[in-house]
């Protein structure tokens, strides 16, 4: 959904980003700021600040900044469309008609219905007898209460019709249930039936919690699929959504990493051991989307698959995907052939703690595991080198490569040409573009919304000087700073051109707007990467800065960013001058005169 600028302010503007964060974050009153522990990164005193007036946040720990938007786009992993959407549910504003209403609809009609089935499997659980088998079942495999009810674990009655009936009854149109696999149509007679009969429902739900879609196990051992899914629909895509980041992303976020599981259970039994940056995926394999949704939280994974074949087989599938994806992953399979749960039932969680914390690089982990195979015959080491030298090429960043290589020399034991020969043999194609990738930018499209989002202008500040971001700080931080800055002819001395742009949206929109000068911050922070360089105002020496200094430091910024700019004419034309005719020297020597003048004078003004 493609949004207009209009309508993005007026959501922004509709919530007190106080109020929001609060829901979040413990914060305190201090001075004209809020303060709290930042909920972007772990940390005992609070560097986390809030500024009412100006409805941004900046941490001066971890440089998590922003505004309303933003915070939810961090805080919940979702895309900007996605932020836009839920800010405005949240304040009662309704979203504009889609330029396809149609696909819009049907969308919401069918979240709608997964939300209707979710609520009913739960109540169904919740009435079922405490002797009942899934009761049984359940405390069997050790579930308490709260983990059911905190993520709506459900009952699927053992009847063929208990949900179809249901639907009927209240008039939802079948045709949604059935586009959504809950239901199917029956071959030989009229009407349908239910899909998922006698099993245990675990519905999977959007960062922002829409329900998307459902896994069911049987109860019977005799059963069979052992798990049944959701097929993929409009709403669910089995290769993009992951089992669990609706509650974990927060956690992934605050511990920087997060840890792969291969199924339901075992995600719950981590997150019920107290291990909570987990996420599973839905036993369909691993893929590059899934890679992006990660990255929206952390650069780092810890895959925590199986430690039966099947596990050690799809954490190796897993691995060349997760390497040219950019993220630091390492890995750990369980003894015994265990899976997570398991374990931590025999172990508990401190034991499992620790093995995390102790993992080992992925890429080190798979190797050694192949490495038993090849069992040091030459053909074995051909092999291996056939089947990582693929996935070394095609790691992005040039360092991680070179070093993963020398691994695969040491431990193969072969002459490190014959590896470097093999790495450079691989076809592009198999191998990805050579520069890092960049992190995921605040209002980048992901992979769930295919409708672009309005791409507002960008101002680049990463290579800005310290002083003119010190400048622009200032100049936000209070009105009289900038309507000094106005009067001075600083518009044509910014050497960064992000910092100059910049400076003129500043002026412009101010120009428009003078009552408005409190919400410039929070409109910036759109369009501003990185978004910390404009809302450091909101921390030391900025917040105790009386008006004299403030004044002070608005004219030595102003002479600083003069000075600059000055010095790097004189400089360009003295290298001009090197080519120029006499005539042209002429002028240009004047003209460096007056430059030298200039700068003199600037000097004696101070
Ligand atoms: P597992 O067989 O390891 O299941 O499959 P599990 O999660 O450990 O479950 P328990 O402990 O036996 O109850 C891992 C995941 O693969 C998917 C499910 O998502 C499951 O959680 N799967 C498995 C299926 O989709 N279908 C199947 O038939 C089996
Ligand atoms: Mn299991």
């Amino acid at each position: 959904m493609r949004f207009e600028q209009e309508f993005i302010e007026r959501v922004r503007e509709s919530t007190n980003l106080i109020d929001l964060i609060s829901q979040y974050v413990q914060l305190r009153r201090t001075g004209s700021n809020y303060q709290g522990l930042c909920p972007f990164h772990g940390e005992k005193s609070p560097s986390f600040s809030v500024s009412e007036e100006k409805q941004v946040y900046h941490c001066f720990g971890c440089k998590a900044s922003g505004n309303a938007l933003t915070f939810v786009q961090q805080y919940q992993g979702l895309t900007f469309p996605e932020a836009i959407e839920y800010v405005a549910k949240r304040a009662g504003i309704e979203l504009p008609v889609s330029t396809s209403p149609k696909k819009n609809d049907e969308r919401t009609l069918q979240l709608k219905v997964n939300a209707y089935a979710a609520q009913f499997y739960h109540d169904q659980l919740m009435q079922q007898p405490k002797d009942s088998q899934v009761w049984i079942y359940l405390k069997g495999r050790a579930l308490s209460e709260k983990l059911i009810t905190e993520h709506k674990l459900g009952f699927a009655p053992d009847h063929w019709t208990a949900l179809t009936a249901l639907l009927e009854r209240q008039k939802v149109p079948l045709q949604v249930a059935e586009a959504l696999g809950l239901i199917k149509r029956r071959k030989e007679k009229e009407g349908h039936y239910d899909l998922f009969r006698n099993r245990l429902m675990f519905p999977i739900f959007s960062p922002s919690g829409q329900c998307l879609g459902f896994g069911g196990r049987v109860l019977d051992k005799e059963q069979s699929p052992k798990y049944l899914n959701s097929p993929d629909s409009g709403v669910f895509h089995k290769g993009q959504v992951f089992y669990g980041l609706n509650h974990s992303a927060k956690f992934v976020r605050t511990s920087d990493e997060v840890i792969l599981v291969e199924g339901y259970m075992d995600w719950l039994a981590l997150v019920g051991a107290g291990i909570e940056n987990v996420v599973a995926t839905l036993g369909t394999a691993f893929t590059a989307d899934h890679v992006k949704l990660i990255k929206r939280y952390t650069q780092k994974v810890l895959v925590l698959f199986d430690g039966d074949s099947a596990g050690k087989a799809a954490a190796l599938r897993a691995m060349p995907i997760l390497l040219e994806g950019g993220v630091h992953a390492r890995g750990l399979f369980l003894p015994n052939e265990q899976d997570p749960d398991d374990f931590l039932r025999q172990h508990g969680a401190e034991i499992l703690k620790t093995q995390v914390e102790q993992a080992p690089d992925l890429f080190d982990v798979v190797l050694n595991e192949r490495w038993l195979h090849a069992k040091g015959s030459a053909p074995g080491k051909v092999e291996l080198l056939d089947e990582f030298s693929p996935v070394i090429a095609g790691i992005p960043d040039g360092r991680l490569r070179a070093l993963y290589q020398d691994r695969l020399t040491r431990l193969v034991d072969v002459p490190s040409h014959l590896v470097k020969q093999s790495v450079k043999a691989v076809k592009p194609g198999g191998q990805r573009p050579q520069a890092p990738e960049k992190p995921i930018e605040v209002n980048s499209q992901t992979v769930q919304t295919p409708d672009a989002a309005p791409t507002p202008r960008v101002f680049d500040l990463s290579r800005a000087s310290k002083t003119e971001i010190e400048f622009l700080n200032v100049i936000l931080f209070r009105e009289v700073y900038l309507k000094e800055a106005l009067e001075s002819s600083v518009a044509n001395e910014f050497a960064d051109p992000g910092a100059r742009a910049l400076f003129q949206r500043v002026s412009e929109v101010y120009r428009q707007m003078p009552s408005k000068f409190d919400n410039l911050s929070a409109l910036l922070a759109n369009e501003v990467r990185p978004v910390e360089t404009i809302t450091r105002h909101l921390s030391e020496p900025y917040v105790s800065l009386d008006s004299d200094s403030g004044v002070k430091l608005v004219r030595d910024c102003l002479k600083r960013i003069r000075e600059n700019h000055l010095r790097l004419q004189s400089k360009e034309l003295v290298s001009n001058l090197r080519s120029s005719s006499a005539a042209q020297s002429a002028e240009q020597m004047e003209q460096l005169m007056n430059i030298h003048r200039d700068r003199r004078s600037l000097n004696r003004g101070s």
